[in-house]
Parts: structure tokens; sequence; C-alpha cells
């Protein structure tokens, strides 16, 4: 997701170890390539790489590096691939000015080719070096900071924010757009950073920035305009006063709540990167030709190829075989070749099950693309092209963010092969935000009565069959209690015969499979069982089950998506209930390198 952290001070000195550490927090965030910048009156001295922070201060000698000011960035790959010439900070044509930038420039591409035709000096392929000369070039032209920054904003489409200085001036500036922007103040320095962590061993006095909010920094002092007209924005430091553990988790009492919040924004992010990949048509185009298409994976992420298929089959009329990794081989490896397209799909990229049915699958020929969240891991590496999933770390055990995002990936996918209007899916991150806002209270008031069970059922139909898998699969991984997950029709071929007084079933809704589901509720209904439905609002499910989470109403395909969101805020509130830490549930790992 990178990150950014700007100082200024009075006067020269050795700005390398606070830039170091600054950088090493907030590696949290994933990266994988890491810069720094010093000024100093007329010089400019920067170095970066790819590779981890440790490394790339060591190689470099980043702690000796001395200056007035200083910036350093973690990068997360988006526009071009890692290396040196991506890695940020970036220099202006001239090299006097310096800036870096976390989030998406989404027309990088268009801006790279204006500033090559207006003779400007381009090194990377990297959209934060378009804010660098987004912003050269009204400077240019005679502007001073502040409007040569307004003028870049009206350029630069997408949600990012970035941190620029110039050689022979003693101020850095930085301007937020939709992603964080901190600022610090301090005894003799200010700075600037995505986030607290890197700010509060420097100073607790804090500034937070909106959107469209431009900051001057001078060692002394800060200022703040509007992007809109200039106008001068008054706004009172606060001082913060939570412990850096409880900072880490943005003010979340867990990683696993701080990970749901997360999801609207790392959807937005998601889906300006798709619509900018090349990758996305190489893949596509690769399937337009395949016999069989497969998507591949292990548990949450096994779940979003089972919902990619349902998207792919109900959006694009393909039919693709979703199957669980260590079963591919022994029941379809015999049938695959070079006609064949597998996406591999994996939070991590290093989940063996995963990796082994890849190996055995690029062994035949078959074309082998990858869907993943860790850049640089193995999967990424040896698949033919693969998708990025933008979330940032996930630090909790529960895949939360990775999951929403794999869902989005397939659904873009399926709406590009069907040649369907993608405005829709613009809609999915307020959606998902609405989600959260509007679900908490009717789940808050849910876990007592659940919680005193452990055993439940979550099903679903349809688009919504995954999303109860993987309900299901959340909540037993961090409540420990059992609950199985199941197509909402099988539910009376066997397992209604668990139904007693109060137990709880939970329907999964799909916006077409009411009538089928309002049948399931009564099966559990009149035998006492507690039918809790999520859905839309709707008078049959209000008239017929014991309980009703209500999704927003968005666009079929997108609500079954939606529905996630109420069963992972269901598991976290019951666990933390029991007493359990989600984020490390017991005997479990974030990423399963064994058989
Ligand atoms: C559940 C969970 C696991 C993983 C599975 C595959 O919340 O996280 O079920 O989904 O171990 O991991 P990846 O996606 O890294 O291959």
């Amino acid at each position: 997701m990178c990150g950014i952290f700007g100082i200024v001070t009075q006067n020269e000195q050795q700005l390398g170890p606070i830039l170091v550490e600054a950088a090493r927090r907030l590696t949290y965030r994933g990266y994988d390539s890491v810069g720094a910048a010093t000024i100093s009156g007329s010089k400019i001295d920067l170095r970066k790489d790819k590779g981890r922070v440790e490394d790339v201060a060591r190689l470099y000698n980043i702690a000796e590096m001395r200056g007035q000011r200083g910036i350093t960035q973690l990068r997360w790959a988006t526009f071009g691939e890692p290396s040196q010439a991506n890695s940020q900070p970036h220099l202006d044509s001239d090299g006097d000015m310096v800036g870096a930038h976390n989030g998406n420039v989404v027309n990088n591409v268009e801006l790279r080719q204006q500033f090559i035709a207006e003779g400007m000096t381009v090194r990377s392929t990297n959209d934060g070096e378009s804010c660098v000369h987004a912003t050269e070039r009204y400077i240019d032209r005679g502007m001073g900071f502040i409007d040569a920054i307004r003028c870049a904003y009206q350029d630069l489409q997408g949600d990012y924010a970035y941190v620029i200085g110039r050689i022979n001036d003693d101020k850095l500036y930085a301007i937020k757009k939709g992603s964080g922007l901190v600022v610090g103040i301090g005894d003799g320095f200010t700075c600037v950073s995505s986030d607290l962590p890197s700010i509060l061993p420097l100073t607790k006095k804090i500034i937070r920035l909106e959107d469209g909010e431009i900051v001057t920094l001078w060692a002394e002092k800060v200022e703040l305009h509007s992007v809109v007209d200039g106008s001068l924005i008054e706004r009172a430091p606060e001082i913060i006063t939570e412990e850096m553990s409880s900072v880490q988790k943005g003010g979340y009492a867990h990683f696993m709540l701080k990970e749901i919040h997360e999801q609207p924004q790392v959807a937005g992010e998601l889906l300006h990167l798709l619509e900018n990949s090349r990758d996305v048509q190489v893949i596509l185009d690769r399937i337009g030709k395949a016999r069989n298409v497969f998507f591949i994976g292990c548990g949450t992420s096994y779940h979003a190829c089972l919902a990619g298929a349902v998207y792919f089959a109900r959006l694009a009329q393909r039919a693709v075989i979703p199957v669980l990794a260590p079963q591919f081989t022994p029941q379809y490896l015999p049938t695959v070749g070079p006609l064949d397209v597998g996406i591999f799909v994996s939070q991590s990229g290093e989940t063996k099950d995963v990796l082994d049915a890849l190996q055995g699958a690029r062994a035949t020929g078959m074309a082998c693309f990858g869907m993943a969240n860790v850049i640089g891991s193995t999967l990424t590496r040896i698949t033919q092209a693969w998708l990025p999933l933008t979330c940032g770390y996930e630090i909790s055990v529960p895949a939360t963010k990775t999951f929403t995002n794999q869902l989005i990936t397939f659904l873009f996918l399926a709406y590009r092969l069907g040649g369907r209007d993608r405005a829709e899916l613009s809609a999915l991150p307020d959606l998902m935000q609405k989600t959260i806002e509007q679900v908490g209270d009717a789940v808050e008031t849910l876990v007592p009565a659940v919680n005193v069970w452990n055993d439940l059922y979550c099903l679903g139909f349809g688009t919504s069959y995954p999303i109860a898998l993987e309900g299901a699969l959340k909540l037993k991984e961090i409540t420990y209690a059992h609950c199985e997950g199941m197509l909402s029709t099988e539910f009376k071929h066997g397992p209604l015969s668990a139904v007693t007084d109060g137990f709880p079933v939970l329907f999964v809704t799909p916006p077409d499979g009411v009538p089928l589901i309002v049948s399931g509720i009564n099966e559990v209904t009149c035998r006492g069982g507690r039918a809790i439905a999520v859905g839309e609002q709707d008078d049959r499910l209000v008239a017929n089950a014991s309980d009703l989470i209500v999704i927003p109403g968005p666009p079929r395909e997108i609500a079954a998506l939606l529905a996630v969101i109420p069963l992972q805020l269901l598991s976290y509130r019951m666990a933390v209930a029991r007493g359990y830490d989600p984020d490390f549930p017991r005997n479990l790992s974030k990423t399963l390198t064994v058989d």
C-alpha cells in the first residue's frame, strides 16, 4: 500500500537514521522497494532500490545521509515492476525537486506521454514520478508550490498522497487525496507521514489532514491550505495518548477489525489498478481461447474461486472448474495440457498445497496465472502473469480484506469477459462502507444468543453459496465453534435433524433466491430453530426469518459479496466475547508452507 514520510529540520544534520527508522515503522503496510532523499542548500542526495529496508539501507549507507529536509518512501508495486528506477522518491527533470507518493495515479500512462511530449525527463514507469512532474509542470510556469500542487491535483486522477521539496528552499509540501496523511509537530522540526507509527516516536503532537488539503512544513510550523481555492485552513493540533501497539492497529482493538474496516479502501484501490492493468487483458485473451479453465486455491482463497466460477458463468457465460488445490493433482492433472488455463489464487502466494498444484500444472504446459497479495512470493514468480490484490499486509490470521479483493478481481474479470458495463463495480467501495456502518448494531444484538451454541450452520445458494462457506470458515476459525457451511437446499437432506429450540442457522440470501431461502427458513423455524437471514430488505425475509441483518441493495452480483461483511463481524464479535484473540487463533498460521 506504500508509505511516505518527510521531515523538515532547522539545519543540515544526519537525517539517515531517522529516515531508516521511519521507513521501518511503515513496513507493516507492505512494500517491495525503499528509498530516501535528503535536501540541503542546492544539493539533493537520492538513494533507493528494490529490496528490504535493512538491505537497501545497508547497501546504500542511508544512515550517513545528511540534509535539512528528508523524504523516505516504501513502495508496493502497482505501476511498473519493482526496480531501482521505479523505486521512490523521484527527481524532476532538472534534478532540483524530489518527491514521493503513496496510492495510485490511475492516468499515469497518459500523463507520462504528456510529460515526455512536453520535453520533461521521465526516468521510470512509476506513478509517483508523475506526481513530481505534474508539480514541475506548473512550477516551470512560474507558480509557487501551493498553486502548482493545486493545478497538479486537477491533472492527477486517482487516490494518492504525495510529499515534495525543492533545493534552495527550506520547506516540504504534501497533499492528501484519498490516501492517509498525518502531520507531526516537534521541537524544532515538523514531519508528515502516511500513518502515525513513523511519527509517534518523534512527537505526539499531530494534525490529521483531510482530503483536498495541502500542508506546507517549515521546521517551526505548518500551514494548511485548501486545494479548491488555496484558502488557509485553521486546525489545532491534537496530542496522541494511545500506545504504539494500539496505534499500529489504527485505534481498533484487533488487526482483524481494522482489516475488516479497510475493505472499502483497498477495494477502491484495486478497482483503479485493474482498470489500468495490462495483465487483465493477457489473462482474458488466454481464457478466451482455453479448452478448460480452473480456479485453484485453498481455504478462503478456494471460496473466492467458487465465487469466481459463479461470476464467470453468470456474467460471461464461461464455465469454470473451481477446485481445492490438493484435489487438482489427483482429479484433473491427468486431463490438462497447453489448451487449458489455471488461475492459482493465494493471499500469501506461498501455500504449499497451491504451489504443488501449480508446479504440476506448469509441467503439463497448461497456462498458469496467479492472484496474490504478497508481491515477490513464489506464486508471483512462477506464474506467467498475476494480478496483485493490493491489500497491503494482512496481519490477522483470518483472511478478510484479501477475500473481498479476490472476489472483486474475479467480478472484474467476469465483467470484462462478458463485455459488461463496469460502472456498477465502481459503486462497490461505497456499498461496502455502507454495509460496515449499517450491520454493526444487528450483529451486536445477535452475539449473546448465538454465542451460547457450539454448533451452527451457515447456508447459501447461488452467488451466496461461497459466501456461506466463507462465513462458516470465519466462525469456526476464530470462535472454535463448529460451524458448517452448506448449500441451503442440502440442509433438509440430513443436517435438519440437528435443529432444536433456538438452534442457530444463518441464511445468506441472494436477491434472486428469496423464495427458496424462505422455504429453508421455515423448515428451521417450524422446528424451533432460529433462522438468521442476511440479505437485502425484503418483506418476505422480515415475515419469515427470526432475525434479519440487512445489507444495502446493490446490483445482484455484488450483493453476495457485501453479505460476507456481517459474517466477518459476527465471527469477530463472537470470538472476542468468548475471550479469544481473533488475530491469532490457536493451531493456525497465516502462511501454510507444509503438506
Ligand atoms: C482463512 C484463511 C485460510 C487461507 C488458506 C490459504 O481465514 O486465511 O483458510 O485462506 O490457508 O491461504 P492462501 O490464500 O495464503 O493460499
